[in-house]
């Protein structure tokens, strides 16, 4: 029996129902791949300013750090919407991924193929797209300095933010960017703004001098603006997409919608240290929480992917990706994936259902 210590973030709004679910979904894997988690909670966001003042207190940072991978379900609320910005929810996740090192989030968005009635494309437009977002995570211009709000000399405030990345943030990004695709279909495609932006010139230089050691890999380039059109006008197109990080969170969800919803859509922030943290590509979805009706199957995908990519457990995540599927397959569906004809169940009974299949 393998035994791996699991640290869970269940954070605010819809975090703690569909973490509750995942949860047992992985113990259910976990008996039948002889595979033991320890699991421990520690407070991230929201939640964790409510019991300490602080949105990432340093016991979670440890506790993080002492674990085998990590697992977030979502941070924020209104409630502390109007907090300074150092006592955020957000500022707190911020802090998780940067603490650790994260820069590399690995965003899939793919259409399964029950699902494509859900999507508010044609048929056409959506059927056998997959597409991988590599977002840079832990630069550009949420990380750059300066940073704030300031007064200006005629006592006008003036809010600044800096994107900047440095070349050996943009190289370890694109080498990841190179290397995922080609493990997949061989086409990067790297967004960036160089038309109007420094900072992105300076990206397209280093991904393009990269592209010498990937010869089998087919790079292009796209203005966001552009990119963003592509994604919903012909997505197809679409292999591997590397980018930074504001233009990477903007994008992955616009490709959430193309798989139907984003309550579908998993992700993984990796560093080079093996720790990572698994968290769905959503957030706390303040407008559902605490009526059962959120998709768990996001935060049940991001458990494959740490599956996956933190434990080294890929027929345990193929296990659960192939339950989704069956579940799928079933006609169950929560709010936000429903369409005509359909089997309508809540966050918790998704779970059971899910779990009836893997037990199957
Ligand atoms: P959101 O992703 O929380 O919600 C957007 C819309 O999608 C809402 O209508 C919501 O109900 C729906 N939705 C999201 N996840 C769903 C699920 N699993 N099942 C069904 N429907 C789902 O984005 P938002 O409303 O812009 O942000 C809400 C809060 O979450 C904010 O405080 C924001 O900062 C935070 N946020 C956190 C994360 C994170 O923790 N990684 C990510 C994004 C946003
Ligand atoms: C995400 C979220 C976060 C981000 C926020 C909540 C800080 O939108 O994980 O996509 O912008 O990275
Ligand atoms: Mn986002």
């Amino acid at each position: 029996t393998k035994q791996y210590r699991i640290t869970l973030l269940p954070g605010d709004g819809i975090g703690p129902e569909i973490m509750a679910v995942t949860v047992e979904v992985l113990k259910v894997v976990g008996k039948q791949h002889k595979i033991e988690f320890a699991f421990e909670e520690a407070l991230i966001g929201g939640a964790a300013i409510d019991a300490t003042g602080e949105p990432l207190p340093a016991k979670t940072l440890e506790i993080c750090r002492s674990s085998d991978a990590v697992l977030l379900a979502a941070i924020g609320g209104y409630k502390w919407d109007n907090l300074p910005r150092q006592q955020r929810p957000e500022t707190g996740l911020l802090a998780l991924r940067g603490g650790l090192n994260l820069f590399a989030n690995l965003r899939p968005a793919t259409i399964l193929p029950q699902l494509i009635d859900a999507s508010t494309l044609k048929r056409e437009v959506v059927e056998g797209v997959d597409i991988m977002v590599v977002r840079e995570l832990t630069g550009g211009i949420y990380f750059g300095q300066p940073k704030g709000i300031f007064e200006t000399e005629t006592g006008e405030k003036r809010g600044v933010n800096t994107m900047a990345y440095t070349e050996s943030e943009i190289d370890r990004i694109a080498k990841i960017g190179f290397e995922t695709a080609q493990k997949r279909r061989g086409k990067l495609c790297s967004v960036d703004k160089a038309n109007v932006l420094d900072v992105s010139q300076l990206w397209r230089d280093r991904v393009t001098a990269m592209a010498a050691n990937y010869p089998n890999v087919e790079l292009t380039h796209l203005y966001v603006d552009n990119a963003a059109m592509q994604l919903v006008r012909a997505p197809k197109q679409f292999d591997t997409i590397v980018t930074g990080n504001l233009f990477g969170d903007i994008l992955s969800d616009a490709a959430a919608m193309l798989t139907g919803s984003i309550g579908m859509l998993p992700s993984a922030s990796l560093g080079l240290d093996g720790l990572g943290v698994f968290e769905p590509v959503h957030g706390s979805a303040p407008d559902i929480a605490g009526q059962d009706q959120a998709n768990p199957l996001a935060q049940i995908l991001s458990a494959a992917m740490m599956l996956r990519y933190g434990l080294n457990e890929p027929e345990a995540a193929t296990k659960i990706e192939q339950a989704v599927i069956k579940v799928l397959d079933q006609g169950y569906r929560t709010g936000d994936i429903m369409s005509a004809g359909m089997k309508a169940v809540g966050c918790r009974e998704m779970g059971e259902v899910l779990i009836k299949v893997l037990e199957s």
